[in-house]
Order: C-alpha cells, then structure tokens, then sequence
C-alpha cells in the first residue's frame, strides 16, 4: 500500500512537471525563432532601401562593391533582378525567383534541399513602374543554431530542476505516506487487542487532523472497553453476593436448621429476602439494558404534573409508612414525553427521596417554566457527601454500601434515570448538602 501510493504520488508530480516543461521549452523556441527573424526582417529592410542607391534604374549598373559591403553587414545573400535580367547574384543556388517579383515588399521563409533560408524581396520602381526585385537571402542555419545552443541551455535547466522535482516528489509522497501508514498500522493493531496507542501527530494539517481523530477515537474505545469490563465485574459481583448469602442459609437447612421451626421460619424470611435482592438486581439490569439500546423514544404530549400526580399517587404508600409528605407546587407544562419511561424516571427520584429521609420529614416538588421545563424533586433527607455526587449516575454506585443492604439499593435507579432524560434530549443535575437534603434538577426541552 505504502509503495503503491508514493509512486503514484511521485509519477504524478514528474509527469505534470515535465509535461510544463516540454511546453515552456517549445514555446521558447517558436519564440525566439519568430524574435530573431523579426529583428532580421528590419535590418534587411534597411539593408535592401540602402542598396537600391547604389542602382543605376537607367543605365542598368549596380555598384558591386557597395553592395558586397551591405550584405555583408546582414549575412545575406542578394540577388537584383531588373527587366527580367539578373543584374547581381551571389547566391550559389539556383531557385526560381519569378514568384518573388511582386511590387511590395514580400518576405517569406523558404526551405532548399533541407536548408532553411529567410527572404527578403524589395522592390525597384522606374518613374513609377515596378521594373525589378532587390532579393535578400539569409541563411537561418546560423541562427537556428544560436537558437538551439540557447534551447540546450534551457533544456539543461529544465532537466535540473525536472530532477529537483523528482527528488522533492519523493520526499513529499514519503510525508504524507508515512503518517498514513502509521495510522493504518494503528488501526490495524486496534483491531487485534484494545489498548492505549498514542501516534505522533505530525506534518501536514490533514494529515495531523487524522492523527488527532485516530488518537480521540483509540481513548474513546479504550474508555468503552473499560467501562464494558468494569461493567461485567460490578454486575457479577453485585449476582455473586446474595447467591453466596442463600448458599449460607440453604447449607444451614441442610445441615439441621430445618428441625427447628423458628430457626426454620428465619432463615426462610431470609432466603426470600436475598431472592427479592436479585429479582430487583436482575429487573433493573433488564430495564437498563433495555434503556440503553433504545435508539429513540415513541414521545406523545402529556402534561407533566398529571404525570407527577401520578407517581406521586404509586408512592404513597410507601411515603405514608415514613409518615413523608409530598409536596407538588406549579403549573402543568405539555411535554413531548414517552410516558412508560418518564414515569420510571420520576418513580426512581421520588423513591430516592422517600428511601433516604428521615421519617416525619417532607418533600417538595416544583415545576418551573423558563426556556426550559425544569422540575425540581427536593428531600430533607441524609444528603450526598461532595466526593461522592460525581459518581451518583454510575451504575451499582451507592454512597453507604452497608445501608444499601438494609435498604435493597442495586444502585442501578440513578442511571436509569440519566439515560432517560438523556433520551429525552434533556438534562439532570444534582444538589446535595449532608444532613441537609438533595435536590435533583430535570430539565426538559419545552414542545415545539
Ligand atoms: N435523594 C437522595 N438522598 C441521598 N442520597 C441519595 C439520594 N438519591 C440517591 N442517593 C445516593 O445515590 C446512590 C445511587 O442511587 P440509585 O438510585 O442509583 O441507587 P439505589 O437507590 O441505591 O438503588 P436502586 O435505585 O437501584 O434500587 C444511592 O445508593 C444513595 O447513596
Ligand atoms: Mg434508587
């Protein structure tokens, strides 16, 4: 994979250079070509008006000498042609010159035998009369190579720098192909075990960005893995201990206890007790199990007090046996609600809030309307000492450990109740003071 894209990478940076290159080079070379001929075309323009003062349109002489000195200066050729006679010629070619006896001046690149030729032919005008051409002949070959000694030069550079690409191409391809392939190697090992595995995160902006996101996601999963061990660890543990508690008591049985009625009766009660613990263990890991894999809730609109009024109502029995009352103060809102889970939600607060006060004490419930719902469940209850309140919503967390026992806690309701709102799209805080009570905060998305 790594070889495969570097080449690439490479190839595609030489063949775009080198293509500009061959370009550049051709078109330096029409260029120069058109530049040189253009600056000759006036020169032998000059040279050709200059000559024509050294012909006699009367007497048909020409003064060889003069002339010999003009075309000299141009590297030409020159051919007079007057009256259909050839008065001068020193080109030692022979060419039909009939085509270039036109009465204005006429220049056109001809080409004899493979050897390039620029010519010039001016025209010799008797009272008026076209009678004659001055023909200037001037050999390209010399400057075409100029040109090309030029051209070889370019080209030298254009193959110095084509090599400095090459070499750069390389050494970028080798920048952004070894991140990759770290990263590809990273996700690779990933795949086999789940461990911390930091790459570097260097070079290019995106390829840092890949980096950075590989990097996130790798703690993401780690943190999962974690969590889905510890998980598996608290659950066992939390099924371990009251089947160790009725393997106890059933031993007990066993071994004599059943001949005594009252020992008999007690560690019955017991047994039932330990099998309760599980039932209620077992029930909210399903309830939590189910919660969490739910993707989206069915909502309907429902007003929360009624709601509220309703919990309140499956509570009071409980409530009343601690001689607890319950509070409700403020104005139903309509909620876009799934009913079956906000009631567990609201049933597992108030339960809380029964469960760790004090007899004779109360609780106060409030409903507030601002830009969200916000229901406030508050007891004057034991409190949460500060350290603890971070961990409340983890699941199988509770604060006293041993009084989880007497009270039956999985400490499993808090979470049930953060995914639920979570589900909701809303929100739970938590305010405690030991000794002073608790207050939950739900706030809710208001209907839309
Ligand atoms: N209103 C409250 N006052 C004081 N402590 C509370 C209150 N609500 C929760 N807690 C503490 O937070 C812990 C976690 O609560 P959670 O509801 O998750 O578990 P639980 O009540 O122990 O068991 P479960 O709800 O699963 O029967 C509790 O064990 C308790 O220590
Ligand atoms: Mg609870």
């Amino acid at each position: 994979m790594e070889n495969k894209l570097r080449y690439r990478l490479v190839f595609s940076y030489f063949s775009i250079i080198f293509l500009l290159i061959f370009l550049i080079n051709i078109s330096i070379y029409f260029i120069l070509q058109n530049f040189y001929i253009e600056s000759k075309k006036s020169d032998i323009l000059f040279a050709a008006k200059t000559v024509l003062d050294y012909i006699d349109v009367y007497s048909n002489k020409v003064d060889k000498e003069k002339i010999k000195q003009i075309q000299k200066d141009v590297y030409s050729k020159v051919v007079i042609i007057m009256d259909n006679k050839v008065l001068y010629n020193d080109f030692n070619k022979v060419i039909s010159y009939n085509e270039f006896m036109k009465s204005e001046v006429f220049t056109k690149k001809i080409n004899i035998s493979g050897e390039d030729f620029y010519l010039l032919s001016y025209p010799i005008f008797k009272n008026g009369i076209h009678i004659g051409n001055v023909i200037f002949i001037n050999p390209l070959e010399e400057a075409l190579n100029r040109i090309m000694n030029i051209e070889k030069q370019i080209l030298f550079v254009s193959f110095v720098i084509l090599g400095i690409v090459f070499l750069y191409s390389f050494y970028i391809s080798k920048t952004i192909v070894t991140p990759l392939n770290t990263v590809v190697d990273a996700i690779e090992n990933l795949k086999d075990d789940i461990v911390l595995r930091e790459i570097k995160v260097d070079g290019y902006k995106e390829i840092r960005r890949l980096c950075q996101a590989f990097n996130e996601m790798n703690k993401r999963i780690v943190e999962l893995d974690k969590k889905r061990r510890q998980f598996v660890a608290d659950a066992s543990h939390e099924l371990k201990s009251p089947l160790a508690g009725m393997k106890v008591l059933v031993e007990s049985l066993i071994q004599g206890g059943f001949e005594d009625k009252a020992v008999r009766d007690e560690f019955l009660q017991s047994i039932n007790k330990e099998i309760d613990r599980l039932s209620k263990l077992v029930n909210g890991l399903l309830e939590l199990a189910q919660i969490e894999n739910a993707d989206e809730l069915k909502m309907t609109s429902l007003n929360i007090k009624e709601l509220l009024k309703e919990v309140i109502k499956s509570l009071e029995p409980i409530a009343k046996s601690k001689n607890i009352s319950i509070y409700l103060n403020g104005d139903g809102i309509i909620l876009n609600l799934n009913r079956d889970n906000m009631f567990r939600a609201l049933y597992n607060l108030i339960e809380n809030a029964i469960k760790y006060s004090n007899e004779n004490s109360k609780i106060d419930i409030l409903i507030e309307r601002d830009d969200v719902a916000k229901i406030t469940i508050r007891d004057y209850g034991i409190g949460i000492p500060e350290e603890d309140l971070p961990y409340i919503f983890d699941r199988f967390y509770r604060v006293d450990k041993t009084r989880a026992r007497k009270t039956g806690g999985a400490g499993l309701g808090l979470s049930i109740v953060k995914h639920i709102i979570k589900l909701h799209k809303g929100d739970i805080e938590v305010k405690s003071k030991v000794g002073e009570g608790t207050a939950f905060i739900i706030k809710l998305p208001l209907e839309v």
